[in-house]
């Protein structure tokens, strides 16, 4: 019950915020409301003309001409409202397009700014729902819902006004049934929505599984799990139709309650109207009339309850989109936005993933110059990904633990510290496009020949030559797809091609051979002297000619230096390195072995 009160509370708030995207837009919706009104003059003008007509029949005064007048008179008024319905419609929802356009891209650019963090805290489909539903709940809520609410109080207004003219009393018995419709609606608004958003959540629950099942299908069939997925789906499935179905049953209840309370005052009207016709109080064009002004009151009574539907849901939506547009970005500029040197310097780092316990990096310390390669080993799970993200702010470190040429990062520019890195990830995301554009990711101008001299320094331009498209062939579910260890190579090209000048390797090389692996590395070392590198392995072949090589265990350096300085150690490097060793020499015994034909 407390969260409800909060709920009632924030949407007063979330409803101004609505009620300002609608002013933004104030030129173009009071155009439409001016339409709007037109059509409901119109409107109210009809049953006038009607209770012209009658009344001359009934007196025996109509003539042809006459009778023909109020017939154009009467296509004449339909065709203006037909006209400025249209244009109130334009107007008002292409607003509320517009209004759906900005909230939409301002979201998009709003999450383009949040860390990394923020989507570790949260789920993707969940900002997919906030993207589609709840921005649709908002253009709903300043569009439809808007007019329909100035509509139905104008025209409620000017019918009540107009029928207590024409005879108050019959206005107060006729009318009596109508609270009670806008009352049920109210109550049974709210019933539905509840029902409506347990539909939803359904709906959501089922294609977020769908949509699991679907990416996870290898895995789903190399474990011949098939069938227990199969009966799980079903089971949602089925919660799904549930919920439909509830929310059919009070639909199918309540639309016929209402038809049944308007019927109501019809039969009021027919009984009190009908005898004063009868004693002549009232003339039969003047009862025709009435009744359809009545009928005009329904939509309005029934209007109601819509409206303030839409704008519970649009304002607890806007409420919704309100706090992720507010989420301040948690990692920001600093204020200095000098050229640094890039050598890294690192000092007594210690770091806690935020909104976790254990600490994952401690008291790292190590400096590594300009143009100098550090490599970095250690057991899974030891901070290595960790303490490269820091680097380049991916996570905020500490203040005062790390430096580019010296200077804080904590007190650089962003995009200054970015634009230094060239990152190979650990796990390599390509995007949907060409190979070529996914290499010249950052920077679509790169000419042909330097993409070209960026992928041969990987070694996959023969490859890439060798595709359907050559550099145009595209990447994923409409094109090829591509071996790890190619995509791998393709993400090395990417991050080459902002002439980085530090660039941070994350296992990038894990699947790719060892000879090819020794090749780009000396490749690397040739063609970009200048390069500073941070390479990160688990095979010591990769890093072993780093100027310096740090060993990592538990979040801390256990063991730094040069290849043969460690070996000299005789550590956790040096056995790896021992074990490493002892793999290769029984792998290349079982290839002679297979070679010579199996003789043992
Ligand atoms: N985004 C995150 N939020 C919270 N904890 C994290 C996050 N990323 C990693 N961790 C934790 O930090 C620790 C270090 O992880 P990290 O990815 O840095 O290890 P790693 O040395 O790169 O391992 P690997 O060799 O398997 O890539 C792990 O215990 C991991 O659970
Ligand atoms: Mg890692």
């Amino acid at each position: 019950m407390r969260g409800n009160r909060g709920r009632q509370k924030l949407d007063r708030s979330s409803l101004a915020l609505l009620l300002r995207r609608l002013l933004k837009h104030k030129k173009a919706v009071s155009l439409g409301l001016v339409a709007l009104v037109i059509v409901d003059v119109m409107q109210l003008i009809v049953p006038q003309v009607f209770q012209r007509a009658i009344d001359s029949l009934a007196s025996g005064m109509a003539t042809r001409s006459l009778l023909l007048e109020m017939g154009i008179a009467v296509l004449a008024l339909y065709l203006i409202m037909g006209i400025f319905r249209f244009f109130w419609r334009y107007m008002v929802i292409g607003s509320s397009h517009r209004i759906d356009r900005d909230l939409r891209q301002e979201l998009y650019d709003h999450l383009q700014t949040l860390s990394p963090q923020y989507y570790d805290q949260t789920k993707v489909g969940d900002i997919m729902a906030h993207a589609t539903n709840d921005i649709n709940a908002v253009r709903m809520a300043v569009g439809m819902a808007t007019i329909a609410a100035f509509d139905a109080i104008f025209l409620s207004l000017s019918t009540v006004i107009i029928m207590i003219a024409m005879n108050w009393k019959l206005t107060l018995l006729s009318m009596l049934p109508l609270p009670v419709i806008a009352f049920m609606m109210l109550k049974f608004g709210k019933l539905i929505h509840r029902r409506f958003e347990s539909v939803q959540k359904a709906f959501s629950t089922l294609t977020e599984k769908a949509q699991e099942s679907l990416s996870g299908v290898r895995v789903i069939k190399a474990y011949g799990d098939e069938e227990s997925e199969d009966t799980y789906f079903s089971e949602k499935a089925e919660d799904c139709a549930r919920q439909n179905i509830r929310l059919a049953r009070i639909w199918g209840f309540f639309q016929p309650l209402i038809g049944a309370l308007a019927m109501t005052s019809m039969a009021i009207l027919l009984g009190a109207g009908g005898a004063m016709v009868v004693k002549g109080t009232i003339t039969l064009g003047e009862f025709v009339a009435f009744s359809s002004y009545l009928g005009m009151l329904t939509w309005p009574m029934m209007a109601i309850g819509w409206v303030v539907n839409l704008w519970q849901r649009g304002a607890a939506s806007m409420d919704r989109l309100q706090r992720i547009l507010t989420t301040a970005p948690d990692i920001s500029d600093g204020p200095e936005d000098g050229e640094p040197v890039p050598a890294v310097e690192v000092r007594g780092l210690d770091f806690t993933y935020p909104g976790t316990e254990v600490q994952v990096l401690r008291d790292v310390s190590f400096s590594l110059r300009q143009g100098g390669t550090l490599g970095i080993v250690g057991r899974t799970g030891s901070g290595k990904t960790t303490l490269v993200e820091l680097l380049m702010r991916l996570y905020d470190p500490p203040e005062g633990t790390v430096f580019l040429g010296g200077k804080d990062i904590r007190r650089m520019k962003l995009a200054r510290i970015r634009s230094m890195f060239g990152y190979v990830p650990q796990e390599t995301f390509l995007f949907a496009m060409s190979i070529a554009d996914n290499i010249a990711f950052a920077d679509r101008d790169i000419p042909r020949e330097e993409l070209e001299r960026l992928a041969s320094i990987v070694d996959i331009d023969r490859e890439i030559r060798n595709f359907p498209d050559g550099y145009d062939t595209m990447v994923g579910e409409r094109g090829v797809t591509l071996s790890g260890g190619q995509k791998q190579r393709v993400a090395i090209a990417r991050a080459l091609a902002v002439r980085p000048d530090i660039l941070v390797l994350d296992d990038a090389l894990s699947s790719v051979d060892t000879e090819t692996e020794a090749a780009i590395l000396d490749r690397l070392r040739q063609d970009i002297s200048k390069l500073t590198s941070i390479i990160i392995a688990h095979r010591i072949s990769t890093i072993q000619g780093a100027d310096h090589i740090a060993v990592m265990d538990d979040g801390r350096i256990v063991e730094s230096g040069t290849h043969d300085q460690l070996l000299k150690n005789n550590g956790f490097y040096a056995d790896l390195y021992r074990m490493q060793q002892l793999e290769e020499e029984a792998m290349k015994d079982d290839a002679s072995g297979e070679k010579e034909g199996g003789q043992e």
